[in-house]
């Protein structure tokens, strides 16, 4: 069976990455090949390095400031022109990017199987995340197969009328990823980041979300600016993602501000390290959200909806939005409250238990020996 994996940013490549690995043990019954949107660039090459993913095509498709449209238009055309090379039996997406939802749909359009890698996961407010409610809710129609990391996310499947027999549960590949890397030793060699949480409490923090771009992300800056003002032990690591958008907002009010460190992307494997010697973190990204439970580490969700209903449930996660004062006064709280820090410092895995990419692979296996023979 001919698989073509397609992946466009960070999170897709630290995602898709255990399953690449587990499709290539089963060297008799797939032929895989990796094609590179290239939505990200810097963000991707670092994890494409870390787990050395073999690519094969690469669109090279970022452009500074690139607009919504832009990168839907080209991924449709880029990978329709791969799809034409490569004539694969199956094209594997991940997640929620427009790399993702634009591959989908060049795979229909060639009428080539398509599969979903975390399928499933809704807000169900099309603005909130913006586009990628929308994105992941127009790939699951479009694809063949579904790989729901959780039951909710299935059940969300079904409520929208995707067939049963369409969708595996297989947790989330992040926590096979996230094994790995947390269970080897470390040593940061940025001195920096060796020092991090050695003397003070240690914040970390990723957020880059487009609809909170403007007042929100202000506000978020400055609720981190009030925590570090107010708490001389606590200090803020936040690698600053490289969107214009993000980057200027967060240099204008966090950029002079004492303990809080504003550095550039971090490699995932420190920064799960980093994410390991943390107090709490801070965040409005998707995948953090999933591993910082894992690790027994507070989230709290800098958004106002999230996906990821299952770690609020099991008490490590709670959404805090984006207004100044709660997300102050909610990392205050944790900060002065040991009882109350240590309700949500406990590991928990809703999200998997480190064999999400097996099953995608067995699961296949199956599709090929039933379609292929
Ligand atoms: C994208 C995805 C989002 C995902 C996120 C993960 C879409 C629309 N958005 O959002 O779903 O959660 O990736 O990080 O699919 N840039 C660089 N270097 C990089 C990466 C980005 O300079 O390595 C800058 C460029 O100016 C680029 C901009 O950031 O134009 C925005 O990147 P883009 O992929 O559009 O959006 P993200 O906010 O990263
Ligand atoms: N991450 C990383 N270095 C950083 C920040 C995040 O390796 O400096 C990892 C993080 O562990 C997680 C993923 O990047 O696995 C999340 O990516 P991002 O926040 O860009 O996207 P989202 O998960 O929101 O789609």
């Amino acid at each position: 069976m001919k698989v073509l994996v397609v992946i466009g940013t960070r999170p897709e490549a630290i995602k898709m990455a255990p399953v690449v690995k587990e499709l290539q043990r089963f060297d008799k019954t797939f032929q895989v090949t990796v094609c590179l949107t290239a939505q990200h660039r810097e963000l991707l090459d670092q994890v494409i390095d870390v787990f050395q993913i073999p690519v094969t095509h690469d669109l090279n498709l970022m452009a500074p400031n690139q607009s919504i449209l832009d990168i839907t238009c080209n991924v449709l055309r880029g990978i329709s022109d791969i799809l034409d090379i490569e004539h694969p039996d199956v094209v594997l997406v991940h997640g929620d990017t427009t790399t993702s939802f634009a591959a989908a749909l060049a795979s229909y359009y060639k009428k080539i199987s398509a599969g979903h890698v975390e399928a499933g996961l809704r807000t169900q407010n099309k603005y909130h995340p913006f586009p990628e409610e929308i994105n992941r809710r127009l790939a699951d129609p479009i694809c063949d197969y579904h790989y729901a990391p959780t039951q909710s996310a299935q059940d969300n499947l079904l409520r929208e009328g995707i067939s049963e027999s369409s969708i595996t549960i297989t947790g989330n590949t992040v926590i096979d990823a996230l094994l790995e890397v947390a269970s080897t030793p470390y040593e940061f060699k940025d001195s920096l980041l060796a020092e991090a949480g050695t003397h003070r409490r240690l914040i970390l923090v990723t957020a880059h979300r487009r609809e909170s771009f403007g007042e929100s992300f202000e506000n978020m800056c400055l609720g981190m600016r009030d925590i570090v003002d107010n708490n001389a032990d606590v200090e803020i690591v936040y690698p600053v993602h490289p969107n214009p958008n993000v980057r200027t907002t967060a240099n204008r009010i966090l950029g002079s501000a004492s303990r809080v460190h504003l550095v550039d992307p971090i490699e995932y494997v420190p920064f799960v390290h980093l994410m390991k010697k943390s107090y709490l973190v801070l965040t409005d990204s998707g995948g953090v959200q999933e591993e910082a439970p894992s690790l027994g580490k507070p989230v709290l969700v800098m958004r106002e909806v999230t996906e990821r209903p299952e770690a609020i449930a099991a008490g490590t996660a709670m959404l805090v939005g984006t207004s100044r004062k709660r997300i102050f006064q909610t990392v205050q709280r944790l900060l002065d409250d040991q009882n109350e820090y240590l309700k949500m410092a406990r590991a928990v895995n809703p999200y998997g238990d480190g064999k999400a990419s097996l099953r995608i692979a067995e699961h296949l296996t199956r599709i090929a020996g039933s379609t292929l023979s």
